[in-house]
């Protein structure tokens, strides 16, 4: 698809000026090309190629089958969508947390192959030295914090994170940590909406919360869930703004219908 150069694109610099003029930021996820290309001209400011696409689009428990290949293949489907949002691409499980130069290797590999503008990296302290290599590459890194999919294992569930008072301080000095790396914004996930307020304010970069409250400088959401089309998925911090599981499948039930009386197709409907 061709890009569109009247269209102003979104950067990280943009978000960065967000936070400081006190506008909120709006991300939703995105794995394939009509949905990007729906989610982008709604007026999104950024799109996450999440490694929820594991999940969502795969059918699987977690977010640690997924491969780069896999997450490279939905980027370049994001990316011939997006006009005007910033599009940010997880590294998945396994792609960085060994060592510093496969994460490099990682990331450049979804940036050449995909035309992505951004990776997102799960952790702090413990992968500080994958997110500097690819900071010093010239790539721009986006922190996650709090409840961090890919070490479900770890954490044995997912429930609410940084409840208790260690935790919440070393998510804090994490926080202060990827922005002194030099990480563009952090994502947090599932944490009490007080902690999410006080990171907030304590660092300059962006905020963005799943499950982490309104004190934070944007939002994100998976956009199969606040469709509706995750219908078995319904946890306190997602608002569902409409029912399109149900929707899609009354209007398949209507079509298997039409076909199997013959209503369809009609005589308009031919040629
Ligand atoms: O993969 C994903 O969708 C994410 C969001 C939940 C932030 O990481």
């Amino acid at each position: 698809m061709s890009i569109n150069k009247d269209i102003k694109r979104i950067t990280t610099e943009t978000l960065r000026l967000m936070k400081f003029e006190n506008k909120k930021i709006a991300m939703l996820t995105s794995y394939d090309f009509t949905m990007a290309q729906m989610v982008d001209k709604g007026g999104i400011d950024a799109i996450l190629v999440g490694d929820s696409a594991s999940n969502v689009m795969a059918g699987h428990e977690t977010t640690l089958p997924i491969t780069l290949d896999q997450m490279i293949y939905h980027a370049q489907s994001v990316v011939r969508a997006a006009q005007r949002c910033l599009v940010v691409v997880d590294l998945p499980f396994g792609t960085y947390q060994s060592d510093p130069q496969k994460a490099l290797d990682s990331a450049v590999r979804i940036m050449k192959e995909s035309g992505a503008h951004a990776v997102k990296i799960e952790g702090g302290e413990e992968i500080k030295k994958s997110i500097s290599k690819i900071v010093n590459a010239g790539i721009p890194v986006m922190g996650h914090l709090g409840l961090t999919p890919q070490s479900i294992y770890q954490f044995g569930t997912y429930k609410v994170r940084a409840k208790e008072k260690d935790e919440a301080q070393k998510l804090i000095e994490d926080a202060r940590l990827l922005e002194e790396l030099g990480c563009f914004a952090v994502v947090l996930e599932k944490i009490p909406a007080d902690l999410a307020q006080k990171v907030t304010a304590s660092i300059q970069i962006p905020t963005i919360g799943i499950g982490a409250g309104p004190h934070v400088d944007g939002q994100v959401l998976v956009v199969h869930d606040m469709l509706g089309m995750t219908f078995e998925f319904k946890p306190r911090f997602l608002r569902q703004y409409m029912n399109l599981h149900d929707e899609i499948t009354a209007a398949v039930q209507k079509y298997v219908n039409d076909v199997k009386s013959q209503e369809f197709p009609n005589e308009k409907e031919q040629y």
